[in-house]
């Protein structure tokens, strides 16, 4: 049998997608790329803002062509959508097979198993204490990994579903965060991406007590790993520590991602993320201090209920202050079951969309701005593949992130090499072998 699988929203899916992809193969199943050629089609989902569901529910609609060609195929949706509709998901979508959680990944053959003895949709969701500890994932390159240090979230933004769906915060284990790399390094990973909703609220429920940053040096202490990046931090548990750690370990990449949310402090109040404007400019005045050359990236969300213009430049005054090398900006998307969502929102949407471009448009001068910083400069690139822009190129990826493409042979995919900025565009630069 051959399954289709596609991913949707942030790399904790696309982790989840290279375990149901282990376990599946596990079992003797075959990947497949074509959609029409599987027998079983998977879709892992995200629900963090409507948009998105929305277009997911528009795909698991146009699935019904595929059931309707080939009876026997099998329709698998996962992931956080699954997580919170539930139920609703086969009421909606009748043909849907099995609907299953983000704790449910590691029961997907045997629910695969008995749709297909007994002929009956299934809806498994229940959190049934499955060891949340490291698994097996098929990996995308053999040379970069993803790794789940802490699962859940224990914060409450008033906007966000996430801690509904991935439930409370959970820590793996240091020793067994420290084999599986290992492990994982001596199966050829040079680089290594540890994610967690909140990886600085790491250890908090351990018995044996061990912060993000004493984590990261072990880490970082592990032979043959060449490059560390994580995500994602929150700004209410950022330490000093961590800037000390990132700034004396070669193999950390200088690269935080600090999601700021909001640039008024009655705004960050009503989200409740615990920091103020000074706390968040404090901590990256110590970033920049410590680590000049440390890219800074963001999400920030618009239009949040209660928002006011004069709130709204607020934002865009820290955006202007502060530079960001990128930023990720949304449109607020109230989510039933949040706080947030019970707030009266009384900004038409016409106008979020007015100041959402405002914003966007000085982020990208600013990105294009600090991107051209960077031509003339030698830095060390990670090879990931081709461009996929354009083939003839390699694409690789700057310590800070920056998506640089050069001309190169294939071989060099895969491997750290030397590479000098040419020229800059907004998202990415282009550049030649050193
Ligand atoms: N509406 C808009 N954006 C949201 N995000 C999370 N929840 C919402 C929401 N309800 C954004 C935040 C978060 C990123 C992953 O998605 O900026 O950091
Ligand atoms: Fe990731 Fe959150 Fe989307 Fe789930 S809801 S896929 S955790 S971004």
């Amino acid at each position: 049998m051959k399954f289709h699988i596609e991913t949707f929203g942030c790399q904790m899916n696309e982790n989840d997608t290279g375990r149901i992809q282990y376990l599946l193969e596990n079992v003797g199943y075959e990947k497949t790329e074509e959609i029409e050629a599987s027998d079983i089609i998977i879709l892992n989902t995200c629900t963090v803002r409507e948009s998105a569901k929305n277009r997911q529910y528009g795909h698991i609609g146009n699935l019904k062509k595929i059931k309707n060609l080939k009876k026997d195929v099998l329709i698998c949706i996962g992931g956080c959508a699954a997580q919170d509709l539930k139920e609703k998901i086969i009421k909606d979508f009748p043909y849907v097979d099995i609907v299953f959680g983000t704790h449910n990944i590691a029961d997907l053959p045997d629910l695969i198993n008995r749709r297909i003895s007994t002929g009956k949709s299934i809806c498994s969701i229940e959190n049934n204490g499955h060891d949340p500890g490291l698994f097996k994932v098929r990996r995308k390159h053999s040379f970069r990994a993803l790794v789940s240090i802490i699962i859940g979230c224990n914060n409450c933004c008033s906007y966000c579903i996430v801690p509904a769906v991935r439930g409370n915060e959970i820590s793996i284990e240091e020793e067994k965060i420290l084999k599986n790399i290992e492990e994982l390094v001596s199966d050829g990973a040079i680089e290594i991406t540890l994610l967690g909703q909140n990886v600085n609220s790491y250890g908090k429920n351990l018995a044996e007590s061990c912060t993000f940053p004493e984590l990261l040096k072990k880490i970082s202490a592990i032979k043959g790993l060449k490059r560390i990046r994580f995500m994602t931090s929150h700004p209410k548990d950022f330490s000093d520590e961590l800037v000390d750690v990132i700034r004396d370990n070669d193999n950390i990449a200088k690269h935080i991602h600090l999601p700021l949310q909001a640039g008024s402090d009655k705004i960050l109040k009503e989200m409740n993320r615990s920091y103020t404007r000074k706390g968040y400019f404090d901590i990256i005045k110590n970033i920049r201090n410590k680590i000049p050359d440390c890219a800074i990236t963001t999400d920030i969300i618009v239009g949040f209920p209660g928002e006011e213009k004069k709130d709204f430049l607020q934002t865009l005054d820290m955006v202007k202050k502060i530079r960001f090398n990128r930023a990720f900006t949304f449109i607020y998307s109230p989510r039933t079951g949040t706080r947030a969502a019970g707030i009266e929102d009384r900004i038409p949407l016409v106008e979020k969309k007015k100041w959402f471009r405002q914003l966007l448009e000085i982020q990208n001068t600013i990105s294009f701005e600090e991107n051209n910083k960077l031509i003339g400069r030698k830095f060390e690139v990670l090879v990931e593949g081709r461009s996929s822009k354009n083939n003839d190129l390699l694409e690789g990826r700057m310590e800070n992130n920056t998506i640089i493409n050069f001309e190169g042979e294939e071989n060099l995919i895969g491997k750290i090499v030397p590479v000098i900025v040419m020229d800059a565009r907004t998202f990415y630069v282009k550049g030649k072998l050193a």
